[in-house]
């Protein structure tokens, strides 16, 4: 199969600021990006929007005069493209935060959930999708099954609703995984959801940039993502909840979230949307984020769903193919049940930090390596018992982090190219043939693999 090297015209284009990376050896060589479920690269109209507002803003709801206008202006206009990227209930309202996790800690501490209601999630999340259930809510967690290849079992997560019947307030699942790339139906969940008089919360940091999302139509009540994975850059994320979950005090009250102290020392809050986000908001964010969601819109989800579904068949058929790299899960579940872009895979008798060293060092292609914030599912895969599970822990407390098991992920963007799939799987068959060609230390307290002793 012929791969092209540029992405189809009709795409977002990404900005690019040309400079190839220089590698240990001395050569320069163009990035091979393979790491964007981590963070993608901006788009080229983001770095336009953020240019031309750096020039021209003021104060953000806080002052009068044409450049605080403009400035109001230009964060109400993102607001209504984020808010048409998310096909937005017209019972919700959105509210900015740093990022996924700041934004899911968030909703938990404000559905203010005690001892006798329960969360449900499931053993696919990102630990970001966990903790904060955990540690920022009393509630009880139960969580559903997945099976070995990451997918979630829908009828134990119908059992468990039905077990715990009358206590499940929401059930919070991820919309893609960072790990696997499965994706499950979302109008499935929120049926069973709402069947349980539980609202649905998707955390859709994987999702927002792969996938349409209509949460009107499939009936997703809350939703958050990260700006820095869906081509904006970094330090804003989005929460997308009912307006009822917010007819309450804030939990982070202060400037901004009231109207007046009254004399009588009570407080009259703001309207919701200030009085839920206190302290200045982060309008260039607010902006960026809004010029990707429109570039997104303008592009049309057929044409990026349609590009990054064939580089995802091709990637895991050709990493399938290398001799020596062994996929986690089946290649053929990618187009079976239309899985994102991220494909985690093993080398043979090689550390899977050293992998992605050695990847980044000698051929300049970045993937990410680890457990990758999807613990469980990983020790799976490495059939970790609980003796060695044991070992594993004092060492990571005795400070040796790369004692941990691990898995190489590969992730796309709609950037990608088959020429950057060629990178990975020539860098794969010459590490898998005859290891790496630099030497490396490990670097335990980094949880990595530096070149050079
Ligand atoms: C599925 C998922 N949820 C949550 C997060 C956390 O996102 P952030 O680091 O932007 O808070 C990530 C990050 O990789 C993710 O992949």
């Amino acid at each position: 199969m012929t791969l092209a090297t540029a992405p189809p015209a009709a795409l977002p284009r990404v900005f690019d600021a040309g400079a190839p990376v220089a590698l240990p050896d001395g050569r320069r060589v163009p990035v091979a990006a393979l790491n964007n479920a981590a963070t993608t690269p901006p788009l080229a109209a983001v770095v336009d929007a953020v240019v031309a507002m750096l020039g021209e803003y003021g104060a953000l709801h806080r002052g009068s005069g044409p450049r605080a206008r403009a400035t109001v202006d230009a964060v109400e206009e993102a607001t209504a493209s984020i808010e048409r990227f998310l096909g937005q209930p017209e019972a919700n309202t959105l509210l900015f935060t740093t990022n996924t996790s700041a934004a899911i800690n968030h909703l938990a501490r404000l559905l203010d959930l005690g001892p006798d209601d329960v969360v449900v999630t499931s053993e696919i999340e990102h630990t970001s999708n966990n903790l904060p259930w955990r540690h920022q809510s009393a509630a009880q967690v139960v969580e559903a099954r997945a099976d070995d290849a990451g997918a979630l079992d829908l009828g134990h997560l119908a059992e468990v609703l039905h077990a715990w019947r009358g206590r499940v307030r929401i059930v919070a699942v991820t919309g893609a995984s960072n790990l696997t790339g499965y994706r499950p139906d979302l109008a499935t969940l929120a049926s069973l959801a709402h069947d349980a008089g539980a609202l649905l919360f998707v955390d859709a940091a994987q999702l927002a940039p792969h996938r349409r999302i209509d949460m009107a139509a499939s009936g997703v009540d809350v939703l958050a993502f990260s700006a820095h994975k869906v081509y904006a850059p970094f330090g804003l994320g989005v929460l997308s909840l009912p307006r009822a979950v917010l007819d309450r005090h804030p939990v982070d009250p202060g400037g901004g979230s009231i109207d007046m102290l009254a004399s009588d020392g009570s407080v009259l809050w703001a309207p919701p949307a200030e009085r839920h986000q206190t302290g200045t908001w982060n309008a260039t964010g607010i902006v960026a984020l809004g010029a990707a969601a429109a570039a997104i819109l303008d592009a049309g989800w057929d044409a990026i769903e349609a590009h990054e579904r064939a580089l995802t068949q091709v990637l895991v058929n050709r990493l399938a193919a290398v001799d020596g790299v062994h996929l986690t899960v089946d290649p053929a579940r990618y187009g079976v049940e239309d899985r994102i872009g991220a494909v985690p895979f093993r080398v043979d008798g090689m550390h899977h930090a050293l992998v992605a060293s050695a990847l980044e060092a000698e051929h300049g292609v970045e993937v990410r390596a680890g457990t990758i914030c999807n613990h469980r599912l990983v020790r799976r895969w490495v059939g970790a018992d609980d003796a060695e599970q044991a070992r594993i822990e004092a060492a990571i407390a005795g400070g040796d982090r790369l004692a941990s098991y691990g898995v190489v992920r590969a992730s796309l963007g709609l950037q990608n190219t088959g020429a950057d799939v060629d990178r990975l799987v020539a860098g794969l068959r010459s590490l898998a043939a005859e290891g790496p060609a630099l030497r490396y230390r490990p670097a335990p307290a980094q949880e990595c693999w530096v070149p050079g002793w």
